[in-house]
């Protein structure tokens, strides 16, 4: 694969790592491939290929992106979803009252996104399926997979998507509930409800998702009959319970700490995801700027713009980025996306942290500051390459500290 761009060079002096290449994908190593194709880059890099380097990085995150839109199906044991096919023409249930459904039923699209998280969450998720994929290894040690999931953390983070794609990987249709729809004016109906739903659940093979979990903890405030509650809430919990043999349920909460611990306890994982971390980002920027093929530069640059933003969040600000060029006319390249993130930013400022606003409001205040950051990690050609500017006017723009008076402003 890497072949034609080393072509051009001494071909006999990157022999040996190619050769490792091709041992390693021929023997469907896959990490030993990564190692080997970042081996070669180097080189490439050390040896003057710039070009041919950065061609090699682009292939290497166009094969992580289509990777990310395939995700292979993992054999779930019969044992662990048990019931009959959920079909199309299967109505969901009612609340007899108001005739509302109760769950939707969502049979997955084939071009699904594989979420993006930091490693911790990425290998929590991954440890599920493997789970769910070797139930009999587990039984032969006397454990029993997880049935149970619990998802938290802010909004707009991916807990949603992830359960999602957690079906997918299972090929389970997902029955997703929101408790608040469970819930009933009519006071002794939605016991009966949250009834109805589990026995449905239960009959079928499927995923159960309980969405917006934490209503069941408003709903203590809301209710006057203190019994009633009681009631409602115990009936949930012991649906819980009984489901555990029936098959798998997820849960999410935006607030952890309104649920109690009785509920909390019910669900044998818990996992929590947050705002994006630094390389989680930078790939979620690389993927919703897509079709349009940013330098890893100018995805730095996003990023240092958009540090403590959630997914939601940094999905807009790029869609808005795109609408921006498209409508604008600039060029798709980076001092293009630069000018557009700056633009789009001007125009919701409100949360932003500091380099966000500096970028809105003073662009080459923006410049200086990432010049004398050395935390962004960006030399002073790639800085250039990302924004535009000439290199005699970034030194000047360094030397001039145009962003002190801004930090300090943004900081006070
Ligand atoms: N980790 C992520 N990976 C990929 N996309 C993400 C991620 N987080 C958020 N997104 C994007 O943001 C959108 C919102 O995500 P999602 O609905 O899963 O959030 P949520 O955590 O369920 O939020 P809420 O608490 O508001 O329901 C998704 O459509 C997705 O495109
Ligand atoms: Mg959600």
């Amino acid at each position: 694969m890497a072949i034609g761009y080393v072509s051009d060079f001494s071909g006999m002096e990157h022999f040996a790592v190619i050769q490792s290449i091709v041992r390693a994908a021929r023997n469907g190593d896959r990490e030993g491939l990564e190692r080997q194709i970042s081996r070669l880059r180097d080189r490439l890099e050390k040896g003057g290929a710039v070009k041919e380097a950065a061609a090699l990085r682009r292939l290497e995150g166009a094969e992580t992106e289509a990777q990310d839109l395939v995700p292979s199906k993992v054999e779930i044991s019969r044992a662990m979803v048990s019931g009959e096919t959920l079909t199309r023409d299967v109505n969901p249930p009612m609340d007899r009252e108001t005739g509302a459904q109760l769950c939707t039923i969502d049979f997955g699209s084939a071009e699904l996104a594989v979420p993006i998280y930091g490693d911790a969450m990425g290998l929590t998720v991954d440890g599920l399926l493997q789970e769910w994929g070797n139930e009999a290894a587990l039984r032969r040690v006397g454990v029993e997979p997880t049935r149970s999931l619990l998802i938290y953390g802010p909004p707009g983070s991916g807990k949603t998507v992830t359960a999602h794609y957690i079906a997918a990987r299972l090929r389970l249709p997902l029955v997703t509930a929101r408790i608040d729809g469970l819930i009933s004016s009519f006071l002794g109906t939605t016991a009966r409800n949250i009834a109805n739903l589990f026995d449905f659940a239960n009959r079928y093979a499927c995923i159960l998702l309980l969405d917006e979990f934490d209503a069941l903890a408003k709903l203590r405030d809301d209710a006057q009959e203190i019994g009633e509650i009681k009631r409602v809430v115990n009936s949930l919990l012991q649906n819980l319970d009984r489901r555990r043999e029936r098959g798998i349920t997820i849960a999410i909460t935006n607030h952890d700490r309104l649920l109690d611990p009785a509920v909390w306890r019910r669900f044998e994982a818990q996992m929590r995801i947050g705002e994006p971390e630094a390389v989680a980002r930078e790939r979620m920027i690389a993927r919703f700027l897509l079709p349009i093929q940013a330098e890893p530069s100018t995805v730095r640059i996003f990023s240092y713009c958009l540090a403590g933003r959630s997914g939601a969040d940094i999905e807009r600000l790029c869609a808005n980025v795109k609408r921006h060029l498209a409508l604008g006319g600039d060029a798709h390249d980076g001092p293009g996306l630069f000018r557009a993130l700056s633009a789009v930013l001007a125009r919701a400022p409100a949360q932003a942290g500091a380099p966000a606003r500096i970028l809105a409001t003073d662009p080459e205040a923006f410049v200086s500051l990432i010049a004398n950051d050395a935390d962004i990690g960006l030399k002073q050609t790639e800085i250039g390459e990302a924004t535009g500017y000439g290199q005699s006017r970034i030194s000047d723009l360094k030397k001039a500290r145009r962003h002190a008076g801004l930090m300090e402003q943004a900081h006070g």
